[in-house]
């Protein structure tokens, strides 16, 4: 298979605020993507995403929406007022919630590109059991991902390892995002099932998430070149 264009963005995951921009202002013109979780985010909120815009960097909002319809269609309204690329939603919250959001995307600001998360790679078969769910996690992952597409997503965030079944299964134009990524020769930290910016680009991902790797590296500028170069290898 032809390697898809991959991008890399970076999963700004930091306790406090000034580290993370000082990292930021090395990587401009360098980097184009960055992801906000839920911990920078509920420190320092709406601020801080628009202060990053304003740097230069393309925004994904990681806040794994889920909770009644209307609910998160007035989250997704609220976040629609930002600059925001992408958003994330659970797929777990079924049709209705995830209709709900993507219409209030397209309604509020339709540059806004929501995501669906399928099954967490924290869960396995008895953690899912736990919680009602009887499939195995890779079928509830293909069953997730093809409600969340029918329901409007235009992304979904997998592990690398389910890029070929994903692909398998969702149109081309879906895009594919993938944590669990490991530079050739990193720390592995915790992750475990990962794969290399290289193979997870060859696999079909059409964004690689990095953050430790990155974020701990000495020169954090020197790290994005690398991954870059392994991505076009
Ligand atoms: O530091 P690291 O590269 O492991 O960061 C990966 C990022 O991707 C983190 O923000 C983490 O929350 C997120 N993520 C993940 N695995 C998932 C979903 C999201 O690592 N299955």
């Amino acid at each position: 298979m032809s390697k898809r264009d991959c991008k890399l963005i970076l999963a700004l995951d930091l306790p406090e605020k000034e580290p993370a921009v000082e990292i930021l202002r090395g990587l401009r013109g360098k980097l184009e993507w960055v992801k906000i979780g839920l911990q920078m985010y509920l420190k320092y909120g709406a601020e801080l995403v628009r202060e990053v815009s304003a740097m230069g960097f393309k925004i994904f909002l990681d806040l794994k929406l889920f909770d009644i319809p209307n609910t998160v269609a007035s989250a997704v309204e609220s976040v629609a007022a930002l600059p925001v690329s992408m958003l994330t939603i659970h797929a777990s919250g079924g049709r209705e919630m995830i209709e709900a959001a993507v219409k209030a995307a397209e309604r509020t600001n339709p540059d806004l590109a929501i995501l669906g998360v399928t099954v967490l790679t924290s869960f396995d078969a008895d953690s899912l059991a736990e919680t009602g769910v009887e499939l195995e996690p890779e079928w509830q992952v293909e069953l997730l991902a093809k409600l969340a597409v029918s329901g409007g997503v235009r992304g979904l965030v997998c592990s690398p390892l389910e890029i070929g079944r994903l692909r398998g299964i969702v149109p081309e134009g879906v895009a594919l995002v993938t944590p669990g990524i490991r530079p050739a020769g990193a720390s592995s930290d915790e992750q475990k099932r990962i794969m290399t910016p290289s193979e997870a680009a060859e696999a079909g991902s059409d964004f690689i998430v990095v953050g430790r790797p990155i974020l701990k590296a000495e020169d954090p500028a020197a790290a994005v070149e690398k991954i870059l170069g392994e991505i076009d290898a």
